[in-house]
């Protein structure tokens, strides 16, 4: 058996990541910037499987040092990173975020010890029983991040300037992925806003937020704060270009070597060129259609017959893709065969949008079920409204169009 080096089901390892160099320029830039004591806070936002976290994983491989920024060298930051669920609320969120800062530099007893001082105040914050009024619960709340911003930034000195024998870091950057799962309840943006205007006040001027989330992330914050999102550059990810895309199998092919060293595997190009064909760009098709295709391969080269025998087939690349990313939404979330029918409709022009006339004249069924299928999907969000012109729609995925478009007849997916 050889061991297959491709990630189709999570970030992409430092060693395998392809492409992004603007995406890689923006946030190095932005470090840099923060190491001078003038910092920049990035959202990061894209469709499920576009690369988000990959690209994070990557860039807090170089925020510390473990890999060479192109044009600045080694950074020495201090990284912490945390996931956001629908459940987490403000004093669990707080409570990961310190303990991540602890974990990476309470490394000597003494600044341990200084840690365990510095943020005495949070071990002793019960999380908020949610039958307390909202009012009291607001203002106690206030308190917490009030406290949290004063031993953030006390933190922050201790590391930027260190005691005797101990690292010298410069700075903190602060990661924070799914932030498009954060619940009303939480106010991510009125907190993220708090936080870094509370830093600036307290002269603390090394932290970074990297905010990432599926492209709603971006309503959301401002949802709970009007002009959160102005404290971020945005850094929308979009698909991979062609040559990127390529890249990304040559490593895993790579990969394959140093992992099978008594089977020496290739790839033809033909069969090269249709993954990057077929993914469309999207890193998660590109990782699953050489992962299928590694498997199906007989001899010592992948064909291009491997890579179309493999996508297409029963519990093959296409199938595994829709099983990982979109079957909830397909499924789970639309129990009516109408509502899929309007997706298929919708999906064999992308997302683009698309008038709700257009839609009628292939949907079969009457008036009323179908604008019942458009409200179920809009309120679901799996399809968008236009705000700015009536009785318009599109997906909002273009990676759930395509695997719509490609798994042709829904119901042969289950
Ligand atoms: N730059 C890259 N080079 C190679 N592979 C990548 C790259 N970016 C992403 N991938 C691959 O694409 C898939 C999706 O990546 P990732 O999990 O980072 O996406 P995401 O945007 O965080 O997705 P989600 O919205 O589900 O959280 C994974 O299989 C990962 O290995
Ligand atoms: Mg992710």
């Amino acid at each position: 058996m050889r061991i297959n080096p491709f990630k189709p089901g999570s970030p992409v390892p430092v060693g395998m990541f392809a492409g992004r160099l603007n995406e890689l320029d923006k946030l190095e830039h932005g470090f840099a910037q923060t190491r001078a004591g003038q910092p920049i806070n990035f959202l990061v936002t894209g469709d499920r499987g576009i690369g988000k976290s990959s690209l994070l994983w990557f860039e807090s491989a170089v925020a510390r040092g473990k890999v060479e920024s192109g044009d600045f060298g080694y950074f020495k930051f201090c990284v912490a990173s945390t996931q956001i669920s629908e459940k987490t609320d403000l004093v669990t969120f707080l409570k990961i975020l310190q303990k991540e800062i602890a974990r990476e530099v309470g490394k000597t007893e003494v600044v341990r010890k200084f840690l365990a001082e510095t943020w005495d105040f949070l071990q002793r914050v019960k999380i908020m029983d949610s039958s307390i009024d909202r009012a009291r619960k607001d203002s106690e709340e206030e308190i917490v991040i009030s406290d949290f911003c004063h031993s953030l930034a006390e933190t922050v000195a201790r590391i930027t300037q260190p005691g005797q024998g101990e690292d010298r870091r410069e700075g903190l950057v602060i990661v924070i992925d799914e932030a498009d799962n954060a619940s009303a309840e939480l106010r991510l943006g009125y907190l993220l806003k708090t936080i870094t205007e509370a830093l600036l006040r307290a002269s603390c001027n090394h932290v970074c937020f990297i905010v990432a989330g599926l492209p709603d992330t971006f309503d959301k914050l401002r949802q709970s704060h009007e002009s959160s999102v102005r404290i971020f550059d945005p850094l929308p990810i979009r698909e991979l270009e062609i040559k990127d895309r390529r890249r990304v199998v040559e490593l895993g092919m790579a990969e394959a070597n140093k992992l099978n060293v008594a089977g020496k595997i290739t790839i033809a190009e033909d069969a090269k060129e249709q993954i990057a064909l077929l993914s469309e760009g999207y890193p998660h098709f590109i990782q699953q259609f050489a992962f299928s295709a590694f498997n199906a391969a007989k001899g010592s080269e992948i064909t291009l017959d491997d890579v179309n025998s493999s996508a297409y087939s029963r519990g093959g690349a296409i199938e595994t893709i829709g099983l990982k990313y979109y079957q909830s939404d397909f499924y789970d979330k639309i129990k009516s065969d109408e509502y899929r029918q309007v997706l298929k409709i919708m999906a064999a022009r992308g997302n683009d949008w698309i008038k709700k006339s257009e839609i009628r004249a292939e949907f079969k069924g009457t008036e009323g079920r179908l604008s019942n299928a458009i409200q179920a999907l809009t309120s679901r969000r799996i399809i968008q409204k236009d705000s700015a012109k009536d009785g318009v729609y599109r997906l909002q995925q273009r990676g759930f169009a395509l695997w719509i478009q490609y798994f042709g007849d829904p119901k042969s997916a289950r």
